[in-house]
């Protein structure tokens, strides 16, 4: 299945304010039309009560986590048209499993908000943006998307003295493999990986109950940090975890902002060399970006040379610490 993101953004990234569009650009809802029309799209619910009502020749798929089901359901309102679903990740799985019958043409449209653009963004192959080429006041924002993707092509417009780009990205997410935030049911996988990693970089040898018990902690408190996976979809459509990293938020007085630490970074020996610890990086940066961090950290081993070089071709530098460590306990 072929997930497209779909926005118009002004220079400062803003894309919405009080529920509506900034703008009036008839040439960007023109080509909104054009490209989703026979296609499914999928849309927060704020964005779909945005809409005022259903659009007409879509399948509309709307997230709300007042849903409590991780199946798609039909609105009773518009029955053949409007499905809900209390969970992002459950509706494109779902669409990605019925194939053709519900991702018309094996290809769904994202069509927002800031919410759902956000959690989204990993996971599209294409963005077809409408970039306006001045700021706008709003309260929605556009997430960082830079480093994720490359420009593909590009037609500049004007219209009322409102000039505009209409610009595609493809994504450089390695080949069948996704990243997305962890939830509580990979707290086994995380573990397991931490228990590889520890015997591998240092010969230490983890008590699994503790470990189980540390990652566990992090789903029961968020304020801990947030775990991320990179997932292999293989050939029978199921995904299967191959790594994890874990990032975790550091005030910064000096720069009025978080530093976003990077920790317990692990990919499966078989998968490495893939660009996948790249591609979780990427995702990480993009969201300290849109989450107003003022950089990232992490610390790694004096004598882990081959993690050392992947670091600095990422432009990451060690030029300016040392870590110091007073351990209470082994
Ligand atoms: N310029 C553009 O191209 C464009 C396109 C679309 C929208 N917009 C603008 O974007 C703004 C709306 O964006 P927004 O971020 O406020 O809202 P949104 O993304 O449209 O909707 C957010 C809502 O979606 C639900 N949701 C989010 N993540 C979910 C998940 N993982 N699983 C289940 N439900 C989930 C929640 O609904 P519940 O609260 O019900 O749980 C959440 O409050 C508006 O200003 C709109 O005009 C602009």
């Amino acid at each position: 299945m072929k997930i497209t993101l779909i926005a118009a953004l002004a220079q400062n990234r803003v894309i919405g304010i009080n529920n509506t569009l900034p703008w009036k650009l008839s040439a960007d809802l023109k080509r909104f039309k054009a490209l989703t029309t026979g296609h499914t799209i999928v849309m927060g619910r704020k964005t779909f009560e945005s809409l005022g009502r259903p659009l007409p020749g879509r399948r509309h798929i709307c997230v709300s986590r007042n849903d409590s089901s991780e199946e798609l359901t039909a609105d009773k309102n518009y029955p053949e048209q409007v499905f809900w679903c209390g969970d992002l990740h459950a509706a494109l799985k779902q669409l990605a499993r019925s194939g053709e019958t519900l991702a018309t043409n094996g290809q769904v449209f994202i069509i927002g908000g800031a919410d759902i653009y956000s959690q989204a963004l990993p996971l599209a192959d294409t963005l077809e943006l409408t970039h306006i080429e001045q700021p706008f006041e709003g309260d929605a924002y556009f997430p960082h998307f830079e480093n994720m993707f490359s420009l593909v092509e590009e037609t500049c417009g004007e219209e009322n003295s409102l000039k505009f780009r209409f610009a595609r990205y493809a994504s450089n997410r390695p080949e069948g493999i996704i990243v997305r935030r962890a939830r509580a049911s990979d707290a086994a996988f995380i573990a397991q990986s931490q228990i590889k990693m520890a015997m591998e970089s240092e010969g230490l040898e983890l008590a699994a109950e503790r470990v189980m018990a540390g990652v566990s902690a992090v789903f029961l408190n968020p304020n801990r940090g947030e775990y991320f996976i990179a997932e292999r979809s293989l050939p029978n459509n199921t995904m299967q975890s191959v790594g994890c990293l874990l990032v975790q938020k550091e005030w910064s007085d000096w720069r009025n902002a978080d530093f976003h630490w990077l920790h317990s970074v692990y990919i499966e020996k078989h998968e490495r060399r893939k660009g996948i610890f790249r591609w979780l990086y990427k995702v990480v940066q993009a969201r300290a970006h849109s989450q107003g961090a003022c950089g990232l950290r992490l610390y790694v081993e004096t004598a882990n040379s081959v993690a050392q070089k992947t670091y600095a071709s990422l432009n990451m530098n060690s030029d300016h610490y040392l870590l110091f460590e007073a351990s209470f306990n082994s």
